[in-house]
């Protein structure tokens, strides 16, 4: 573990009108602290999962389009709003990593590309051999997960389900475990995907509430509306669409 904590520094927090302290969840920050190798983050569209991030990333000098400190390229949103007004502790600091947005995940395949492309000896070594958008998405990040990651360093992912199938998902959770458990790596991860949010130990922050609390596996809705859809199909559906029928 080496992310122990990042705290809003309320005294320089502007107009709270706008964003992004106008998101209930990052009003109220005050301090997270880590205490699990692996760390998810939960809570509806629109909660502040990826604004914290994103900030979070830029803190820890990751371009905020994804990648890692030696992945400079342009992406337009280059600052993110909060990143100015959170301090992150360390003990100890690490300085490898990465950033991952699934939707930006197209541009950093494209800027290996160009970098390849530049010089001839770039192998593509650490991305599974071969340029990204030669690979399906999914096999493409597993790759990237199977192949880079491996000193001490910090991941934030965010939603790294959307590139990958159920299967693969596990797999990920495999490569999770193997990184975190020889005390290598730290996880920050924003996801809605209820088999990556059951990794065993992980702390869940819930940005649903304002102040952000942690939250047991199986108190999500994540974990509710699944375990509910998956048991009882017809239920739910009937339950679902009911209104419908009545109007
Ligand atoms: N650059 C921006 N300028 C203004 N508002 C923004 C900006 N980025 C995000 N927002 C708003 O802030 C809120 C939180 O967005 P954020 O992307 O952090 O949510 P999220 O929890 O990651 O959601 P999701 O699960 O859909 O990815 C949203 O209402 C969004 O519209
Ligand atoms: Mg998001």
């Amino acid at each position: 573990m080496f992310l122990r904590s990042v705290k809003l520094l309320s005294e320089k927090m502007p107009n709270m009108r706008e964003y992004p302290f106008s998101i209930p969840s990052i009003r109220r920050l005050d301090q997270l602290n880590f205490h699990e190798p692996v760390t998810f983050f939960v809570g509806e569209n629109g909660s502040g999962k990826s604004t914290l991030l994103e900030a979070i990333a830029h803190q820890c000098g990751f371009n905020s389009g994804g990648g890692g400190r030696n992945n400079s390229y342009e992406f337009e949103d280059a600052t993110p709003a909060l990143s100015e007004y959170i301090r992150l502790s360390w003990m100890p600091k690490v300085n490898q990593g990465f950033f991952l947005r699934a939707e930006s995940f197209f541009h950093f395949a494209s800027h290996l590309d160009q970098l390849a492309k530049e010089d001839p000896t770039f192998n593509y070594e650490g991305y599974g051999g071969k340029s990204l958008h030669e690979q399906s998405h999914g096999e493409s990040f597993l790759s990237l997960f199977v192949n880079r990651f491996g000193e001490r360093s910090i991941y934030l992912l965010d939603e790294p389900e959307a590139a990958l199938s159920p299967a693969r998902q596990l797999a990920f959770l495999r490569v999770i475990h193997d990184l975190s458990r020889r005390g290598d790596a730290q996880f920050i991860i924003a996801t809605h995907s209820p088999i990556l949010l059951g990794y065993p130990g992980a702390q869940i922050y819930n940005f649903d509430t304002s102040p952000i609390e942690e939250i047991a596996y199986e108190e999500t809705e994540h974990y509710q509306i699944t375990i509910g859809f998956l048991n009882r199909r017809e239920r739910f559906l009937n339950e679902l669409f009911r209104e419908d029928e009545e109007e």
